[in-house]
């Protein structure tokens, strides 16, 4: 069944908004006209879920009931404002198929993970179990294209789904890295631009082609690239953290034995002797969790966290000089306002 996308009513605009998440600094660009998107897309999008199974209706409902930053709506709809065109209903079509998509990741990435929390609660895994996660997040993915196909835009097809093949291949290059735990920094760029900075350059993408802005897709669609890369640099980062702001475990990342930037550079510091030892604690904390706290107090002590943060500037950067190049308007400010709230987020 095809969903009419809906007009904001007026009434709604004294509302309250929901925000980014939890005690987000907002940081100057949920500009009027992105929150009015945003109530737009959430209506649209709870339309388009529901199933005829009961069982995925429920657990879809408690997806959805804890909502998470929709960065990626976000990001489609900065696209096609900054673009200087109209949004259409393409652009609401395309931010709710990329949030499905971006859903269904993070149901399965729990499952590789084995984490049990997620945006503050269970995980679906957790909640129910791993069968239940897998299939959730292959009835959102096949959602996903159908949404599409549906409203009949078939150039939107290639740009959704080449993420969903590189966020796969992502995930597996890491899992192979995480048996030889041997990863240098261009092997992390690798992975974290397949499994992050693809969906989120496919959203800025999409967001410039919904708006008919053809000839700015590319240009967008790098700038998607270079957020996307400061954005799970940032996540990575955060992993180090003691305390959760997150809503997900800490420390899950050396238990699942994933060697992010923080830690890349910091072995690079150090003589091959203490290399050694650090690398036998990765494949130990999960048997061993003290070595998650060993781990961090070394990854402290050699500066892998401002090493990572510096790179995540750089990325920013990079997508700032590149949205220079647009034509001045209140959403490209908001764009820049977004790049930097990429790494300075909270949660
Ligand atoms: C989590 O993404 C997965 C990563 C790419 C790090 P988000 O942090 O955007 O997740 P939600 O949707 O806000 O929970
Ligand atoms: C991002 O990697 C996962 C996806 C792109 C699905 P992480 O494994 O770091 O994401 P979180 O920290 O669990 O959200
Ligand atoms: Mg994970
Ligand atoms: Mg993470």
């Amino acid at each position: 069944m095809i969903h009419k996308v809906k007009p904001v009513k007026d009434n709604t605009k004294n509302s309250m908004i929901p925000d980014l998440g939890r005690n987000v600094n907002t940081n100057g660009f949920m500009i009027p006209e992105v929150k009015d998107a945003l109530k737009r897309f959430d209506v649209f999008f709870h339309e388009c879920l529901p199933s005829d199974s009961s069982l995925l209706n429920k657990v879809l409902k408690y997806v959805f009931d804890r909502q998470g930053k929709r960065i990626r709506p976000v990001c489609v709809f900065l696209s096609a404002m900054a673009s200087s065109k109209p949004l259409t209903d393409a652009t609401f079509v395309g931010a709710s198929a990329i949030e499905m998509i971006h859903t269904a990741s993070i149901i399965h990435d729990d499952v590789v993970d084995r984490s049990d929390q997620r945006r503050g609660n269970k995980s679906v895994n957790a909640e129910w179990t791993s069968r239940i996660a897998v299939l959730t997040g292959d009835y959102l993915l096949a959602k996903a294209l159908m949404l599409v196909t549906e409203y009949d835009m078939l150039d939107f097809m290639s740009i959704m789904s080449r993420p969903i093949v590189e966020m796969s291949e992502g995930e597996m290059i890491q899992t192979e890295k995480s048996i030889d735990l041997d990863i240098d920094e261009n092997m992390y760029f690798e992975i974290i631009k397949k499994k992050t900075a693809a969906l989120i350059g496919a959203s800025m993408e999409v967001g410039a082609k919904s708006a008919k802005a053809n000839d700015l897709s590319q240009l967008m669609h790098r700038i998607g690239e270079n957020i996307g890369m400061a954005f799970q640099i940032k996540d990575d980062i955060f992993d180090y953290e003691k305390t959760n702001l997150l809503g997900k475990p800490t420390g899950n990342d050396v238990i699942e034995r994933k060697i992010t930037l923080p830690l890349i550079h910091s072995l690079k510091q150090v003589d091959e002797k203490k290399r050694t030892a650090i690398i036998r604690h990765v494949k130990n904390a999960a048997m061993e969790k003290k070595n998650v706290i060993i781990i961090r107090d070394f990854v402290m002590e050699h500066g892998g966290i401002e090493y990572a943060a510096s790179v995540a500037r750089d990325f920013v950067e990079q997508a700032i000089s590149l949205i220079s190049t647009l034509n001045d308007s209140p959403a490209k400010q908001a764009l820049i306002n977004f790049a930097h709230y990429v790494i300075q987020r909270e949660n």
